[in-house]
This record gives C-alpha cells, structure tokens and sequence, in this order.
C-alpha cells in the first residue's frame, strides 16, 4: 500500500522584516546576510500571532483538500516553541478546525526534527489503519537573542501535511538512515524565550549527522546517490543547505526549494518541509514519479535521511499563487517595530496587527490564553 502526503500547506506571520534594515542597525555588512548566510527577509510575529494561530491557517487549507474530515482520527503538532509544558497545541487545532471528538492529539518534540518523526510515525499508522487520516501540524517561531548571530535566521512558519494512503503529492519510502547522538549545539530552557546554540558545534554536527545518515539511507536502501533526482534539506538558512548539497549531492534544484526559506526564515520543524512546498511549486520540470531525498536534523541531535516518490498528477494539489501572494502580501516593519514586536511578545493584549488567518490570540487571561475569530 501507498502512504505519504496527500495534501499540503503553509502559513507564516503577516509581516516581516528585511534583513537589510537588520544589518543597517546591527552595523553589519548586508552581504554577509545575503550571501554568508543565504537570507533575505524574516517572518516577524506580532504579539496576536503565535504557532496555534499560524497552525490554524495552515491545517485550514490543508483539509480543505481531503473530502471529509472526519476521516482525519490522529493530530501530531510538531513544536519546539511550546508555551505549555502540559496542554497540547493541537487541541487549539483541533477546536478550530471542528475535528471530531473521536480522534487522538498530541504534541512531539525532537528540535527541528519533529514533523519527520510525526510524519513517519503517521505512516505506520495508516499501514495499520488504511481508511484513517492523520493531520501532521509543525509550526515554530524562531527568536534569538538580539545582536547574536543566529539573529538574522529568525522566522516562523507552520506547514500541515494530511497523510493517508494513496497520496496525491508524495508516497513515503520504507527506508531511512538514522543518526542519533548527545551533542549541546542547540537549546531552549525552558525559562528562556530565545534559544540557545553553539554556532560552529551545530554547523558542524549538522553535516556530521548528514554523512553518517545518508550512508546508512543507502546501505539500507541498497541504493546510491544516482537513485535520488533531488534532495529537501532542512534549512535553518540557505547557505546551511548549500553547504550540505555540496558536500554530497549537487542538486541542480537546490536553489528552488530554498525561495521560501530565504524569504520567511528559520521555521525549525517546519522548516524541512517549507522546503518541499518552494521545490514543488517553483520547479518548472514536471516531478511526476521522481525520488526527493529528505534531511532531517533536530539539534541535540537527531537526524534522518529517507526517501518519497512524487505522485503523478501532484501539481493539481498544489497552490503557487496563493503561496506567493501570501508572502507577497506580508507588510515590512520597521526596526523599531521590530523591537516593538520582540518586547510586547510577552503580554499580548486585543492587538491592532494583523493575523494572517481566521484565528487570533485576543488575550492571556488567568494564565489562559483567549483565542477568538481575527478581524
Ligand atoms: N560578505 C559575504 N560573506 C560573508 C561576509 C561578507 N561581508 N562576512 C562573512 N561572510 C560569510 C563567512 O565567510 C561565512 O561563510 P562560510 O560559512 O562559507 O564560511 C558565513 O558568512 C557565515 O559567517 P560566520 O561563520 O562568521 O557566521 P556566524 O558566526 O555569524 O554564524 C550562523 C552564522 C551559523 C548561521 C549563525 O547564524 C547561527 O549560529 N545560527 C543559529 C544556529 C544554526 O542555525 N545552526 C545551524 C545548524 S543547527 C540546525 O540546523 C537546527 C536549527 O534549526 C537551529
């Protein structure tokens, strides 16, 4: 049996900042950005937008793919930017997306790694259980400390995936390659709104964790690079991406799957999967039956490289134009307002910004967060 993603779809903040302005005030050369890093824009999020309401808009369009919705009995919210060490943030999904009752949510949490443990998770069960469908939600919000340089790579994004047997985008491969190992590269205590990382350390483990898992993708594959017509890489910046691709593949679509990226910033758990979407929609060559690679890498660390074959017929599920226009539509901020965004992210109130979707955070009260209906 088939099992992959069946339907697809993203979201980010309404508004953003360029990174240009960032280098001006941080006394940078903008070119480091550009080409050092490989970053343009970053998503900001005012203080009504947080990762249940980005995963809202995303899980909306998603399942308005699928028939009936009620077929969907599993929600995985994939986070690192969790504000509650106890609820899950699915069950605000869930709510909104007016799933039914009979149906099990949770939260998972592995750094950026968590939607490919989601989504393979997902995949066993609908081997198990053929009619079910399950919504795999990773939505993060990246923020670093100001003046640190993981400053320019902040942003945010959630991606939904519905996966279900015969999938109309991409049927999962039964094989991967796993690398696990207990490094310090990358953490978030958890009083602490900003991560933490080790810059060199994290770059470093990174294409470590790439080798040592693609070889074992391909030992247990029996397969060699030639089998693979491209590879998705999670991207916490372009240039993180470039560097992986060089050292093994050279992927002559590399540079498609890395627009959004480059215009949205890190989204951690998401991130890999931002990659898939900007490689579908801005591939001009048909994809029908090809193989995609996938790394994996959530810092700490866990890393997995595997494998999908496009379904025929795939670009009939996608939406480029809404995509653009959705990135396209963001409203540029100032710096000050950049900072303003930062401070006030810590006691939102009936905000006068934006929401990208039909949810916003309208308040924290008694330590409960209100989400209501977006003007
Ligand atoms: N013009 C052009 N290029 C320039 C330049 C200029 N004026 N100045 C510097 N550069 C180049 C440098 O030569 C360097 O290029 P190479 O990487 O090819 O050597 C590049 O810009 C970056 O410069 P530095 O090495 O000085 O970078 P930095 O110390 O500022 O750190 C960073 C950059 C690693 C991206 C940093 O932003 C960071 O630590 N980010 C957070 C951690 C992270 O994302 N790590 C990635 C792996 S971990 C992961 O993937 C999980 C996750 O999502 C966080």
């Amino acid at each position: 049996m088939k099992v992959g993603i069946d339907s697809i779809a993203f979201s980010t903040s309404k508004y953003f900042l360029k990174l240009e302005t960032l280098a001006l005030h941080r006394r940078e050369d903008y070119e480091k950005y550009y080409v050092g890093i490989g970053q343009k824009q970053m998503s900001v999020f005012p203080p009504n937008e947080d990762i249940v309401t980005i995963a809202v808009d995303a899980a909306q369009k998603a399942v308005a793919e699928i028939a009936d919705k009620n077929d969907i009995d599993m929600l995985i919210f994939a986070t690192e930017s969790s504000f509650d060490l106890s609820k899950s943030a699915g069950i605000y999904v869930h709510h909104f997306l007016q799933l039914k009752e009979n149906c099990r949510v949770f939260d998972i949490k592995q750094a950026c790694y968590s939607a490919t443990a989601a989504l393979q998770l997902s995949k066993s069960y609908v081997m198990e259980n053929p009619s079910s469908r399950v919504l795999v939600v990773a939505s993060d919000i990246v923020k670093y400390q100001p003046n640190t340089s993981g400053e320019p790579t902040q942003g945010g994004a959630a991606v939904a995936m519905i996966v279900s047997k015969d999938p109309r985008i991409l049927t999962l491969e039964q094989y991967s390659g796993i690398h696990t190992t207990d490094v310090m590269d990358f953490w978030k205590p958890v009083y602490k709104n900003e991560a933490l990382f080790d810059s060199k350390l994290s770059v470093y483990n990174y294409l470590k964790s790439l080798n040592i898992a693609l070889k074992r993708y391909f030992d247990a594959s029996n397969s060699s690079i030639s089998d693979l017509d491209c590879v998705c890489y999670h991207a916490p910046f372009g240039k993180m991406a470039r560097k992986a691709d060089q050292q093994t593949f050279r992927n002559k679509f590399l540079e498609n799957s890395l627009i959004y990226g480059s215009l949205i910033g890190n989204s951690c758990s998401a991130s890999i999967y931002v990659c898939l979407l900007s490689l579908l929609d801005n591939t001009p060559e048909d994809l029908d039956e090809k193989r995609i690679g996938f790394f994996s890498y959530g810092s700490g660390s866990v890393a997995e490289f595997f494998s999908g074959i496009v379904s025929r017929g795939y670009r009939k599920m996608l939406s480029p134009e809404r995509n653009f226009q959705m990135i396209e539509n963001r409203m540029e901020i100032s710096f000050e307002e950049y900072e303003r965004f930062s401070s006030a992210a810590s006691m939102p109130s009936l905000s006068k910004y934006q929401n990208i979707g039909s949810v916003t955070l309208a308040k924290i009260e008694n330590d409960k967060r209100v989400y209501a209906a977006s003007c």
